[in-house]
């Protein structure tokens, strides 16, 4: 793995980005923040950025992109309708691909996920790839997320040799998430259009199928993951998701760079969705913001423990069982629950019977509300995040923002940006750490927690120091620019 990436130099780039989400267009989790707040910050450093997103039903409702452009693909017999957007400087084209991203939802709905996402994705990679070399548009870097557009660096590394255009272009992949990979059936590799060699065991083969996911590993000039400890992790048996083969192969290629919050968006001294506005330097009304929370969700004012609150996809990843299992020990220590999220059926259900054992002490909001997010922030005490992995986590960068104190397993970026060291807490702490995900180790932290909850002077200096870290993207992005410099040099392969 790589720590350095060298020294910026000033020359503007031109960067496109090709991801499947995007805020304030399409989000269902962090991708979607990531990709609305880094090319505006490459923006304001003075580089060329344009993002292609898929032209889901949802965003040419809302936003009115107006009369499409009419693309043929250049690698097959199909058609792209490519609608245009701005954002904070950056020029969105969405990619319409006949019905495939024409309908609700962006990767599934209650059934589960769409059985055409390899068509649908391995399209969309074409789609944006050949609108660009329709309007010759070579930009020196294509940045991919993800393994909804993992599938731009092979195509692009096919097409170099029979294009001169594309030879200077080259290739970054970031992973926000390694346990989604693009796994389909092999028979699916015809939408790719790649040459057969491509599904070899050192292309998009994996264990008999397909997988997008390594061809964006494999065929890109860098990749890149969302924090440093999360690219050691993806180098483990254990945290490889069967991938770690792949990526050590690639290691000197590999970069970490922690994720940065928007804060125009994230900013309590500013957000319109709050009751009352406060900062660290005059944080008193932050106390009406955990009022009017307890009263929405209807939580007993008087408790005297902190208010932990969750937000998250209900995912085996965050480890929301642990709460769970955990339930009765909590109530015991006197802490009150706030949960907004959604996703798989089990939990959900398991918050529904603990807020209604718990009247007044539990609350579970099954939704995803953009706004509730942002008073949940601000008015929680503590923000929950026992993760089994974490590849960066942008809540407990907008928790510790709004002065919640983030309580958190210590891996990837959660270990990377929550600063906790061991008892007695010290001048620089933000929130706490728990190693193993074990009931006992996550009830000793809650309990320290509370403890620490009633020293009103410890508590206070931990939330200025929370509130003052400087996450914002302006400070990341220069060495997103460093990496698409490394990706613009050549690579060892
Ligand atoms: P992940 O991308 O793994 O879901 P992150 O911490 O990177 O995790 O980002 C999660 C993002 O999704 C944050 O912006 C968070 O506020 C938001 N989010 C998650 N669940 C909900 C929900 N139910 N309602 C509103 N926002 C949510
Ligand atoms: C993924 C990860 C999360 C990360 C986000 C944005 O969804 O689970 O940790 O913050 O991507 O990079």
């Amino acid at each position: 793995m790589n720590s350095g990436t060298g020294g910026a130099t000033d020359k503007p780039i031109e960067i496109t980005m090709v991801a499947s989400e995007m805020f304030p267009f399409a989000k269902s989790g962090g991708l979607g923040d990531v990709i609305g707040a880094l090319p505006p910050a490459l923006g304001r450093m003075g580089h060329q950025v344009c993002v292609y997103l898929p032209a889901y039903r949802a965003v040419l409702n809302e936003y009115d992109p107006g009369s499409p452009a009419q693309v043929a693909d250049v690698f097959a017999e199909a058609r792209y309708e490519i609608f245009s957007l701005e954002h904070e400087g950056v020029s969105v084209r969405l990619v319409g691909a006949d019905d495939l991203f024409d309908r609700a939802g962006f990767y599934g709905d209650a059934r589960g996920a769409f059985p055409d996402n390899a068509e649908r994705f391995a399209r969309f990679a074409r789609g944006a790839l050949s609108h660009m070399e329709r309007e010759r548009a070579h930009p020196s870097i294509i940045h991919c997320h993800d393994w909804q557009s993992a599938l731009v660096p092979p195509l692009l590394k096919y097409r170099r040799t029979g294009d001169e255009k594309w030879s200077g272009v080259s290739t970054v992949f970031t992973i926000h998430n390694l346990a989604y990979q693009g796994r389909f059936h092999p028979d699916d590799f015809a939408h790719t259009c790649l040459p057969d060699e491509a599904m070899g065991l050192d292309g998009l083969e994996f264990h008999g199928d397909l997988n997008f996911m390594k061809g964006g590993i494999l065929f890109s000039d860098v990749f890149s993951t969302v924090s440093e400890r999360y690219a050691q992790e993806m180098l483990t048996e254990e945290q490889g998701e069967g991938l770690e083969g792949v990526v050590v192969f690639r290691k000197d290629a590999l970069f970490g760079i922690m994720n940065g919050i928007d804060d125009a968006v994230w900013n309590p001294e500013s957000d319109p969705h709050i009751p009352a506005r406060f900062s660290s330097a005059r944080p008193e009304a932050k106390a009406a913001c955990k009022a009017a929370l307890q009263k929405e969700l209807g939580l007993d004012l008087d408790a005297e423990g902190p208010l932990c609150v969750v937000v998250s996809r209900l995912a085996h990843q965050k480890g929301i069982d642990l709460i769970l299992e955990t339930m009765d020990e909590l109530m015991g220590l006197g802490v009150s629950l706030a949960v907004l999220g959604t996703g798989e059926e089990d939990l959900e259900q398991g918050l529904a019977e603990a807020a209604s054992a718990h009247p007044g002490r539990v609350a579970f909001a099954p939704a995803y509300d953009e706004a509730l997010s942002h008073r949940m922030y601000a008015g929680g005490d503590v923000l929950l995040m026992p993760s089994r992995y974490e590849p960066s986590g942008l809540n407990q960068l907008y928790a510790m923002r709004y002065g919640a104190l983030p309580y958190v397993r210590r891996v990837g970026g959660l270990a990377d940006s929550v600063i906790s060291s061991p008892t007695p807490e010290a001048d620089s702490d933000t929130g706490f750490h728990f190693d193993a995900f074990e009931p006992a180790d996550f009830l000793t932290g809650m309990e320290r927690i509370c403890r620490v909850f009633l020293e009103q002077g410890l508590w206070r200096m931990m939330m200025r120091n929370a509130m003052e870290k400087d996450s914002g993207w302006d400070g990341v992005a220069p060495r997103y620019v460093e990496l698409y410099e490394k990706a613009m040099r050549p690579q060892p392969r």
